[in-house]
């Protein structure tokens, strides 16, 4: 009984939390993080984003290196993508304060 609770309640979360995914990749939010985890995850966990001597320490400097690694990776992101990973990366790792 107690077991079919917890899943019962692992499958209410579980559920209602890809639905939450689903609906926001459909917004212009989610672009920014559809493209960070298509193109720029498989190198890099979020660690890289919070460790002491990180390159990023404010918003022009974050503009700047999303726009540098797109470029090493091979894409030709335009500025709107640019700008949508780094509002991505901003909202859950950085937290400056931005001008968009
Ligand atoms: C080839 C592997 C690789 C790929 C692919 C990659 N990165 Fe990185 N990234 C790194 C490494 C390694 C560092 C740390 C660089 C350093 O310390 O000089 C880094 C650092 C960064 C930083 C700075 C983090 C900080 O605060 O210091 C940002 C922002 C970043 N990457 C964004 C991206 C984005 C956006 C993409 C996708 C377009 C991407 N990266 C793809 C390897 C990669």
């Amino acid at each position: 009984m107690l077991m079919r609770s917890i899943l019962l309640v692992l499958l209410i979360l579980f559920g209602s939390s890809a639905q939450a995914d689903t609906q926001s990749s459909l917004h212009e939010p989610g672009r920014g993080e559809l493209l960070y985890t298509t193109h720029c995850i498989a190198c890099h966990n979020s660690q890289v984003h919070w460790r002491d001597r990180r390159l990023v320490t404010d918003w022009a400097s974050l503009r700047a290196e999303v726009r540098r690694w797109q470029k090493i990776s091979g894409l030709v992101w335009n500025d709107e993508d640019n700008a949508a990973v780094a509002r991505y990366l901003n909202e859950h790792y950085y937290l400056y304060p931005a001008s968009y």
